[in-house]
């Protein structure tokens, strides 16, 4: 639909999170205007919920060359070494600036930093913070370096600002600014008659006499809306991880890349075979201090499945645990820490210790029940080392992006690193200036489109949990696929028919957001004929270098839906 109102910035980040607010803050030092458009309040993304923390060749004796070949291992022939490369190598710098941005790391007596171990990773190489909860100090950290280089915000109670207001604020001339507008959702990209990102639409809620459709003109956009595990039933994301990224990107005609190859952590609370929604994850650390995997008989399964035990890569523990339910015909297995004993409990793991004991398990005095669950997409927004989209003007950040750090598999906590080291590259490239400004955005289509009504985002969710899931198959692939085409048609076919469809709001979008990303899933999943990383076919067991040591990339014609 047509703007109602738009307002003009140099750049418009999308998304709050880590990568976000690192771009944010890197154009505004660079002297840049931005404005950063959040679909729920400030901290409401996934970077909060991080739990394990930042990986980085910060300890004695290791280095990114060992980094490197860790990740690459994890990512199962798939990664971008180029990539990988300057995320291993710039790694160590970005997390010390994130520091002196003013997060808190634990350190030791001496204040070095400490660091501990997760799967995948030979070295003791994981900065945290608050034991467990590092996720919430650097979004803590970051959301204050924002909010103070922002204009003085109209809010009550809330951080929400009226964008049009906003904007009108005065900037002190040749300086960088960062406003921020909360509960806004963006639809499309806007794009000159060349083809060149002009800026995004938004549909702001929640603002009384502020809501509705408006745009931001701006000649880079950059999406940093993290990921996408709402399109399962159960999933550690949180409830605004509904893909809206890639289903823009999608929309806007930018190309996406390996979207089949979804993480699911090995170690996720099991609150019963019916949970839905977000899930309280068992960070790996817990592992990379000394906790075991076992079965209901005690017995430590991952032993002799891998060298790192425990601590293989986290496909391998998920594949691992998977295979024991299915041989045991358990609904769930065990995470075994009580041997760290109240105090290590209460001090290294005070997250993770309240959420078990609130669903009336305490792991001091006994095991964890664990399953997989949905936790990350490796897979996103195609992208170069400078973060650039195949759309000029359109960045991607983070989770959304697929940068080629992760291959078939990320290595854990290298996510939080991802979204520091590429943020820093994609302001240094929109700060360069090296694009022409583009033109006068040509205006969107007034009419609406078919959106699936709310309800259908548990159907999706239901749907892929069954059907491409941990484990996935070429039959239970294609049942998925024909279940999401009827949702999909059903809804395009009332839109052609009468022109109706369901009442656009931010449930509507989103829903329509996960049957888009569900559907480009589950096709890469289907053709992706082996089994590789976190992609698990059950009927095509093995990796098969010949065939398919490539990428499977998708892109749709502008305003597909
Ligand atoms: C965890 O703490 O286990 C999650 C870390 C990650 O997903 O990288």
């Amino acid at each position: 639909p047509a703007p109602g109102w738009a307002i003009d910035s140099d750049v418009v980040v999308v998304g709050s999170g880590v990568a976000g607010l690192t771009v944010a803050l890197r154009c505004a030092a660079a002297g840049a205007k931005v404005i950063v458009v959040t679909k729920a309040h400030l901290d409401d993304g996934s970077t909060r919920w991080a739990q394990g923390g930042i990986a980085a060749a910060l300890g004695d004796g290791d280095t990114p060359a060992q980094h490197l070949e860790d990740t690459l291992v994890a990512g199962a022939g798939l990664c971008d070494e180029d990539a990988v490369r300057a995320l291993v190598t710039e790694g160590p710098d970005a997390v010390r600036r994130l520091i002196a941005t003013g997060a808190h790391f634990d350190t030791d007596a001496a204040g070095a930093i400490l660091l501990t171990r997760e799967g995948g990773h030979h070295r003791r190489r994981i900065a945290h913070a608050g034991g467990d909860a590092t996720g919430a100090e650097v979004s803590r950290a970051l959301i204050a370096a924002v909010v103070s280089a922002a204009p003085a915000h109209d809010d009550q109670g809330s951080a929400a600002t009226d964008a049009r207001e906003a904007a009108a604020l005065p900037h002190p001339e040749g300086e960088g600014t960062i406003d921020f507008v909360e509960n806004a959702l963006a639809l499309d990209l806007l794009t000159d008659a060349e083809g060149r990102t002009a800026g995004v639409t938004l549909h702001v809620m929640g603002a009384g006499a502020r809501d509705g459709v408006g745009a931001v003109r701006a000649r880079a956009v950059v999406l940093a809306t993290g990921g996408m595990g709402q399109v399962f039933s159960a999933t550690t994301n949180p409830g605004v991880s509904t893909g809206d990224g890639v289903a823009l990107a999608l929309r806007a005609g930018a190309e996406v890349s390996d979207l089949e190859f979804v993480q699911f952590h090995p170690t996720v609370l099991w609150l019963g075979p019916d949970a839905e929604g977000q899930q309280p994850l068992v960070s790996e650390a817990v592992r990379g201090e000394g906790a075991h995997l076992v079965d209901a008989d005690g017995v430590r399964f991952m032993v002799g499945q891998h060298e790192l035990a425990e601590l293989a890569p986290r496909d391998i523990v998920a594949k691992g645990i998977m295979r024991r339910m299915q041989e045991t015909g358990a609904a769930h297995m065990y995470l075994d820490a009580r041997h760290f004993g109240a105090r290590m409990w209460a001090e290294r793991f005070p997250t993770i210790l309240a959420a078990c004991r609130a669903h009336g398990i305490d792991p001091v005095t006994e095991p964890i029940p664990v399953a997989p669950a949905a936790h990350y997409a490796s897979g996103g927004v195609r992208t170069d080392l400078r973060g650039r989209t195949t759309v000029p003007g359109l960045y991607a950040c983070g989770e959304v992006a697929c940068t080629g750090v992760h291959g078939a598999n990320r290595l854990a906590s290298n996510s939080l690193l991802e979204g520091l080291v590429f943020a820093e590259r994609i302001a240094a490239d929109v700060t360069a200036g090296r694009e022409p400004a583009p033109g006068e955005p040509v205006p969107p289509a007034p009419a609406g489109r078919p959106l699936l009504a709310s309800e259908a985002r548990y159907e999706v969710q239901r749907i892929m949990s069954a059907g491409a899931g941990v484990l996935r198959s070429a039959e239970s692939l294609t049942t998925a696929a024909g279940a999401l085409e009827r949702l999909h048609t059903a809804a395009v076919e009332a839109y052609d028919r009468d022109g109706k469809t369901a009442e656009p709001c931010v449930e509507t979008w989103e829903a329509t957001n996960l049957g888009l990303v569900a559907r480009v899933l589950v096709a890469a999943a289907r053709r992706r004929e082996e089994t590789r990383g976190c992609h698990w076919r059950e009927d095509r067991p093995d990796r098969d270098d010949h065939a398919w040591q490539r990428h499977l990339v998708v892109r749709l014609t502008p305003h597909g839906t």
